[in-house]
């Protein structure tokens, strides 16, 4: 494979494919990428999967280059693999989260970043638990900005290494039915997650308690077309992937559910709920789960689980992210 890098656009509107007049500079969610976007993401990813299943993992593309991890909020998936992916493609790598930080004395998020790019940061991957931080963020910096999930809007690097394993496994994403359940409201994998398979031609169905669906989705008004279903069995028929999410149980005090114990009784994916998807379903998980509360512990750990895969995958995708906003283009 050969790595080319060009030299970084100016904006952060634009797109990742070599052809385009703006070359996007940051990942915020996938609302704006185009289906050929997004499959370009894909192809690179499949790349760099070749490049980490060489001896030794590493070429030299981002060599000089540093990478900020900036978490104000917990993670192991998102940091570590964006760490891994960075040390892959031979970039400089800073870990900062905000407990330890002088976020603790008071700095403002603005000056946090404007610190960060001060000692040189290229790429500032930001987790934060207040939805639209890392667009402020990109409005303050010349630095690449990548979204590592902000409060329950968006977590766009999470629906790519979805959306690879899921097109790795079949082979394709179109014609796909997806079922995604839980608590859908306080997620932002699942919103990233729609529009990501709604573009790229999946079935998307939604399901869960009422009290866990989100209004907005419900109507549909403001989304792309999906399905929303309250009955778990229905909503997995002839499904194809199962991906449950994690059951926010603290949100139970906010009176959203009657009892966990009456949750795992309608809501939780199991195996003999799984007998009435597709005979080549598959399981998917974003993580950390409950294992027990969303899914059960053999199917978590069955065959028809892609969650460890998943978080394989996840380096090699924010490979090719990097990569591709570093101006690299993939030929062939
Ligand atoms: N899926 C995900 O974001 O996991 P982490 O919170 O461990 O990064």
């Amino acid at each position: 494979m050969e790595l080319k890098i060009l030299s970084p656009g100016p904006t952060k509107a634009g797109s990742l494919l070599p052809d385009a007049r703006v070359r996007r500079r940051h990942v915020l969610d996938l609302d704006d990428f185009s289906a050929e976007e997004i499959e370009y993401v894909l192809n690179t990813a499949a790349r760099m999967k070749e490049i980490l299943g060489r001896p030794i993992p590493r070429v030299a593309a981002l060599r000089g280059r540093t990478l900020v991890n900036c978490f104000y909020e917990e993670s192991t998936r998102t940091r570590v693999s964006f760490e891994l992916a960075a040390k892959a493609l031979g970039a400089d790598v800073v870990n900062m989260s905000a407990a330890g930080s002088s976020v603790v004395k008071g700095e403002s998020l603005v000056d946090t970043v404007l610190t960060l790019q001060a000692l040189g940061a290229d790429f500032v991957v930001i987790r934060h638990p207040q939805s639209g931080a890392p667009y402020l963020v990109a409005r303050h910096i010349r630095a690449s900005v990548i979204n590592a999930g902000d409060g329950w809007h968006a977590h766009p690097t999470q629906a790519l290494l979805d959306l690879f394993t899921i097109r790795e496994h079949f082979g394709r994403v179109v014609g796909l039915k997806v079922v995604i359940v839980g608590d859908i409201l306080h997620s932002r994998v699942a919103r990233s997650n729609v529009w990501g398979l709604t573009k790229l031609g999946a079935q998307v169905v939604l399901c869960g308690p009422p009290t866990l669906l989100p209004p907005t989705m419900v109507s549909a008004e403001l989304w792309p077309p999906l399905t929303v279903e309250y009955d778990l069995g229905r909503a997995l028929e002839g499904a194809h992937v199962v991906m449950p999410l994690r059951l926010q149980r603290e949100r139970q005090q906010a009176g959203l559910l009657p009892s966990v114990r009456e949750y795992i009784r309608l809501y939780q994916v199991n195996a003999a709920r799984l007998s009435r998807a597709h005979p080549d379903a598959v399981v998917m998980h974003p993580g950390p789960m409950n294992e027990g509360i969303e899914i059960s512990s053999d199917v978590a750990h069955g065959s028809r689980s892609l969650i460890e895969k998943q978080v394989t995958n996840g380096v090699a995708v924010r490979m090719a992210l990097l990569y591709l906003l570093s101006g690299g283009v993939v030929e062939g």
